[in-house]
């Protein structure tokens, strides 16, 4: 192995490379975690969690499609103060620790933001952009007025870094990243979930028990790297891609377009843990194989054609 180095910072967040899991995906316990950890991330970015502990939608929540899967869990977690015991735990292991959270109102964002940053969270990922509670938490995330009220609200609240995690079901991705930014945003995550449906045609129904989910895997990579070049073009934020990265080649990818991160969920299912440890390691190849010296080299390049 060389002695490149993969690490990056990212808005204030070093990272030993520049790959984590997203959100949703296995972040439920500290054990889960940690061994997300010894797969090889940067970071671990736990699931989503509100002021309260939630059920979750009923069942079927998930569906595999063409390209991907749907799903629609309904932001199911244990509530902040349960979870905050999780972030404690990981923190004796020293596992760097990005903690995903949403409430349903400013004051429920700040309250939870300020329970996991107490609680020794690295960093924080708002997610205003989860596809499937709309009736209980509205559009907030389609909305940049609402974005850069909760994230200034939060960013005057907490000390870590903040960083917020962006929705693609919207006509213009780069206002809401320009409205993260005047809130204060250290990062933006590009991007959560593509809002989408399946249809069982033997029961003649949508195959999900909320109707519609959300989008992830290989289908929604174009869509989120289309994005992530959106906004590198017009915001000064660090962005970190995600979308349908399966390998290497598609981290690349969104380093290339301006990412200088990237988040990996729904090729953990498919490649299990090692997928980060892979993709770390053929970022580390590509950069040797082309002359780079460091990642920071490489983000954005695509842009300068
Ligand atoms: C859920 C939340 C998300 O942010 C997402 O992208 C997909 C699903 C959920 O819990 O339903």
């Amino acid at each position: 192995m060389s002695q490149l180095s993969l690490a990056v910072d990212v808005g204030g967040l070093r990272l030993r490379n520049p790959t984590m899991n997203a959100a949703g995906v296995l972040g439920m316990t500290a054990p889960l975690l940690r061994r997300v950890y010894e797969g090889g991330v940067g970071a671990v970015v736990t699931k989503s969690i509100g002021p309260e502990p939630r059920w979750g939608h009923p069942n079927p929540t998930v569906v595999a499609v063409e390209g991907g899967m749907l799903n629609a869990m309904g932001l199911p977690n244990p509530g902040a103060e349960y979870f905050a015991e999780e972030i404690m735990r990981l923190k004796e292991s020293r596992v760097p620790v990005v903690a995903s959270f949403f409430g349903a109102s400013v004051e429920e964002f700040v309250e939870v933001a300020r329970t996991l940053a107490g609680a020794g969270a690295d960093a924080l990922e708002l997610n205003c952009s989860c596809p499937n509670v709309e009736e209980e938490l509205g559009l907030l995330g389609t909305d940049p007025a609402n974005v850069e009220r909760i994230t200034s609200a939060v960013k005057g609240a907490v000390d870590p870094p903040v960083f917020v995690k962006l929705t693609p079901n919207v006509a213009d991705i780069v206002e809401v990243a320009r409205a993260a930014e005047r809130g204060g945003a250290d990062a933006v995550t590009a991007v959560n979930t593509l809002k989408a449906l399946a249809v069982n045609i033997d029961m003649r129904r949508p195959v999900l028990a909320n109707t519609t989910g959300g989008l992830s895997g290989p289908a929604l990579k174009p869509v989120a790297l289309r994005c992530v070049w959106e906004i590198s073009e017009s915001v000064d934020l660090p962005i970190i891609g995600c979308g349908g990265i399966s390998d290497w080649r598609d981290a690349v990818e969104f380093l290339l377009c301006g990412a200088s991160a990237v988040e990996i969920g729904t090729a953990v299912m498919t490649r299990g843990f090692d997928v980060f440890h892979d993709v770390a390691e053929g970022i580390r190849g590509y950069l040797e194989d082309n002359g780079f010296k460091e990642v920071g080299e490489i983000v954005g390049l695509a842009h300068e054609a």
